[in-house]
């Protein structure tokens, strides 16, 4: 049973990344129901991008607070198939994520539409406009994002088995809660750190 817990920001960090994940997949779905052209289309698209660069925000201090000052924990003990897999599921989120934070701005630019933040900035185009383009960025950005669901769903239940069949705290870890009762610092204990 360990007892580390994940330092505060990574788990801001994490949670936040999830709530907009699953928040800026809910709304390119809403927006499906609405008649293309139309304005509430329009403004469900424009709050996409606008959640979308706060979504990229994130990610940029979630990988720099990783690869800085962030906590990084030990693997559970387990067979190594077990270790070996939970570390290229993340990995593979973390590269699905990368491309998303890539793919999104390049969609909307390709597209000739603004990438406005809630009305405050506007950035300027990294494309210029060419349908085309911006139809094969948006399939790519749709597949990923499908695909991210997926895994997030597989690497959601590998956290709920290590809590409720394995009882070995993993998800714990990821929630906030008490520091650990033995005051014990959780530090990088495999030889990589990771
Ligand atoms: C993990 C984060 C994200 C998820 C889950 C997500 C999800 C989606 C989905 C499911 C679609 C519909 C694709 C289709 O029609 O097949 C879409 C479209 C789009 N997304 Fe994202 N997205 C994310 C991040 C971003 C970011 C960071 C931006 C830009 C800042 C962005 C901008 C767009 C644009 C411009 C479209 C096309 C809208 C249109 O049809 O005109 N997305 N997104
Ligand atoms: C969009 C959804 C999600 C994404 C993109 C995601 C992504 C990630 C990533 C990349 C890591 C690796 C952290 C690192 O080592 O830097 C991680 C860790 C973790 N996630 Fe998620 N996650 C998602 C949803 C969830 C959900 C729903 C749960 C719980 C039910 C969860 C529980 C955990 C736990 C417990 C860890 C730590 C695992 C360990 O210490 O080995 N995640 N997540």
């Amino acid at each position: 049973m360990t007892q580390e817990r994940y330092d505060r920001p990574t788990l801001v960090l994490h949670w936040l990344t999830v709530a907009l994940v699953l928040t800026l997949w809910s709304i390119a779905q809403l927006w499906d129901w609405l008649p293309r052209g139309s304005a509430p289309r329009h403004a469900a698209q424009a709050l996409h991008v606008s959640l979308g660069l706060l979504f990229i925000l994130v990610l940029a201090a979630r990988l720099t607070w990783r690869a800085t000052a962030g906590r990084r924990l030990a693997p559970p003990p387990g067979p190594r198939s077990l270790v070996l897999a939970a570390r290229a599921m993340h990995g593979a989120l973390y590269l699905l994520l990368i491309a998303m934070a890539i793919s999104g701005p390049l969609n909307r630019s390709a597209g000739g539409d603004p990438l406005g933040f809630f009305g405050l900035f506007t950035l300027p185009p990294l494309l210029a406009k060419n349908k085309a383009l911006a139809e094969t960025i948006n399939d790519v950005h749709g597949t990923i994002a499908t695909i991210i669901l997926i895994l997030a769903g597989l690497h959601a239940a590998a956290a709920l088995a290590h809590h409720y069949l394995w009882r070995d705290g993993v998800l714990a870890r990821m929630l906030p809660g008490r520091a650990p009762r033995d005051g014990a610092a959780a530090v990088p204990l495999s030889p990589d750190g990771s």
